[in-house]
């Protein structure tokens, strides 16, 4: 586009740089001319979708030519249940992407308001506070990425309408217990929600020890979002979920896209929760993948920090882009943390049990 085309783009979106996802495999084997890429790098399901759940995408697909029924209530029901909670607390979106864009455009005022989070945070809570006109204020973690509370809590001011936490945290893996978590939004001012993104919460150990949902109906200002892309295998569908008081799901309702989460969704996201099987096979792939990889990387002289997520955060005893760069060649995907201010960082999502296995070898080949 031409400088005279860019000037009709709004201020705040000329210095907007694309989001940074995770490689892809036909990128990688394009690149390299390798057969077998493996992408340990996106928190994705190591066993992919649900059998149980592809059975109902392809009965499904001849109904595509319908719209979905509006705010997907048998999905929204199907949810509160699963949670032992009230459909009308529940407002389901195209991923909790949306969900919190639709948080930030209900609740925060252009040009007024502020929304709060830790640096470095999930990246979508910071382009779409700016997008909408709001700004954005960040305090540093703890230096073994626990949250400085404190800190947060300075940020705060009569402005603040939304404080973004996300728990268990992304990259790090840490995860506050749900106590602290309850301590900070009793003592936010009237009128700031706290958000907690628990996209990562089907891996912490025990769940209840760490999830907002175990004082949620307690604390009135507590917003808790959550995704089938990780656990429930369905990143490519879109379907995320907001747990949040009933006159705000009442709003958000009216102001989001009628039908964001499609018929497919709708229908997969059901099945998903019926298919218990699926889920604890994952699960138990997932947490013993996690000692595997924590002690063998540690074995290799890596810098392990604690995950209660599907990914470990490590510093390799090395250069970490080179190591990224030398994992890649052998076709092997994981995520160099530059994007999120560590150069000296990288994260693994964990795999199946081959592909852990594949990812070790190629590491201690490269380490030596
Ligand atoms: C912390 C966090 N929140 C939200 C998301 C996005 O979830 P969804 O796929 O439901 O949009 C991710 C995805 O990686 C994430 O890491």
């Amino acid at each position: 586009m031409s400088e005279k085309q860019a000037i009709y783009i709004r201020s705040q979106v000329q210095s907007f740089k694309p989001y940074t996802p995770g490689l892809s495999i036909e990128e990688i084997k394009n690149k390299y001319g390798l057969k077998k890429v493996i992408k340990m790098a996106s928190n994705e399901n190591p066993l992919g979708t649900s059998p149980v759940v592809q059975e109902v995408v392809s009965r499904n697909a001849s109904m595509v030519f319908r719209y979905p029924r509006a705010n997907n209530p048998s999905l929204g029901r199907a949810i509160a249940a699963h949670l032992g909670l009230e459909p009308g607390n529940i407002v389901c979106g195209n991923g909790s992407d949306e969900l919190i864009d639709l948080l930030i455009r209900l609740i925060a005022v252009p040009g007024q308001s502020n929304v709060v989070a830790f640096r470095p945070c999930f990246s979508i809570y910071q382009l779409q506070a700016r997008l909408n006109g709001v700004d954005f204020r960040q305090t540093g973690l703890n230096h073994d990425f626990s949250f400085a509370w404190n800190e947060l809590g300075d940020l705060v001011n009569p402005q603040t309408r939304l404080v973004f936490l996300t728990n268990p945290d992304n990259p790090s893996g840490y995860a506050a217990p749900a106590g602290e978590i309850r301590d900070f939004a009793s003592a936010l001012p009237e009128g700031s929600y706290l958000v907690v993104d628990e996209a990562y919460i089907d891996f912490a150990r025990p769940v209840e020890k760490y999830s907002a949902l175990s004082f949620w109906r307690e604390v009135p200002n507590v917003i808790v979002l959550r995704t089938f892309s990780k656990m429930y295998g369905l990143a490519g569908l879109r379907l995320g979920y907001a747990v949040l008081p009933g006159m705000l799901a009442d709003y958000m309702r009216r102001i989001r896209l009628p039908f964001s989460v499609n018929i497919l969704a709708d229908k997969a996201g059901q099945a998903a929760l019926e298919d218990v099987a699926f889920t604890e096979k994952a699960l138990e792939i997932i947490l013993e993948g996690r000692m595997f990889l924590s002690s063998e990387l540690q074995k290799l002289g890596c810098g392990i920090y604690p995950s209660q997520a599907n990914f470990i955060m490590f510093a390799p005893p090395g250069n970490a882009r080179e190591i990224f760069e030398a994992l890649l060649s052998r076709g092997i995907i994981i995520r160099p943390l530059d994007s999120y201010g560590f150069n000296e960082l990288l994260r693994v999502s964990i795999g199946t049990p081959e592909e852990n296995q594949i990812f070790i070898r190629a590491m201690q080949e490269i380490v030596a």
